[in-house]
């Protein structure tokens, strides 16, 4: 299977054991190794009130968008308050903790890559001392040059719906979408991007989507708001908001949003998207198809009423 859906009402919490010291702190895998994932782990992490995770290292890239809640996080020699829709990347081997000393849990949605090891192989969190666990921290300001590693998403960042331009594509069979850039190398990572998409309504013209299409790395789409038709290797499944899709190296995916309002998620890609040549659309290829090829391939791609087929 080069796709997987994890719906919301199967995301189950279990206490994160990675340090000794950690309190307060679950989780809910969502992707890994087990849904065929080579490149990412993505989880919805919890800390509770008065919860800490004390001082730590990765081999990898840590990125987290605030879902509810508040929290502060140490990051190097800096302490931030983080509110909903803040972000943030923990760089391989940045020092950084968290506690929340306020009186409601906080939710973020986390992607780690590249991916961690196998926990028999290698632990995925090395304890340090080099960073305190925060006892309070700073608002993230953007237009602040020491504030780094962190931002703010706001509804006013979503440009007008026009056709995909972003690294490694543009063009018009990925059109009426929205992206606000959040985690990228301008950030600090360099083996994932967190960003988010937003598909317009669809409000009489048809074809409100993305075409099916594949790349030459993962992705995946946390939906926040709204509901879409997924094309997934060629079946179709409706996606509600708490759902995440995965679709591997390879795998075809494309969305349509055929309600009323806006659909709206958080993406990711790991690894990082070469700068041309990121996206293939099956359709395109097939279309120049001269029939003489020895294997009549069928196209896995579908699309709303107004695409070719
Ligand atoms: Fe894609």
């Amino acid at each position: 299977m080069s796709y997987a859906i994890i719906h919301a009402k199967d995301q189950v919490f279990h206490p994160v054991t990675e340090l000794v010291d950690i309190q307060g702190v679950t989780t809910a895998s969502l992707i890994g190794p087990e849904q065929g994932s080579v490149h990412l782990e993505i989880a919805l992490v919890e800390i509770a009130p008065g919860g800490v995770m004390p001082g730590h290292i990765h081999p990898f890239e840590e990125s987290f968008f605030v879902l509810a809640g508040r929290a502060l996080f140490a990051l190097n020699e800096t302490s931030y308050l983080m509110n909903p829709q803040d972000f943030g990347v923990a760089p391989i081997s940045a020092p950084h903790a968290w506690h929340n000393p306020f009186d409601k849990p906080l939710r973020m949605y986390q992607v780690r890559g590249p991916q961690p090891r196998l926990n028999n192989l290698m632990p995925s969190a090395y304890a340090v001392n080099t960073v305190a666990v925060p006892k309070d921290g700073r608002a993230i300001n953007e237009f602040d040059p020491t504030c780094r590693y962190v931002g703010h998403f706001s509804e006013t960042d979503m440009p007008h719906p026009g056709p995909l331009s972003m690294p490694g594509y543009h063009g018009h069979n990925i059109r009426d979408i929205s992206i606000r850039m959040m985690v990228d190398d301008i950030l600090g990572a360099q083996h994932h991007t967190l960003f988010v998409v937003e598909f317009a309504a669809n409000s009489g013209t048809p074809g409100r989507a993305a075409r099916t299409h594949y790349h030459p790395f993962e992705e995946a789409y946390y939906f926040l708001s709204g509901s879409a038709t997924a094309f997934l290797d060629g079946e179709q499944h409706p996606i509600e908001a708490g759902d995440l899709v995965w679709s591997s190296t390879n795998g075809t995916h494309g969305y349509i949003n055929q309600g009323d309002v806006p659909v709206r998620f958080i993406e990711c890609q790991a690894p990082k998207p070469p700068s041309s040549h990121a996206f293939f659309f099956p359709d395109d290829w097939h279309a120049f198809s001269d029939g003489m090829h020895k294997i009549e391939a069928k196209s896995d791609a579908r699309f709303g009423p107004d695409e070719k087929q």
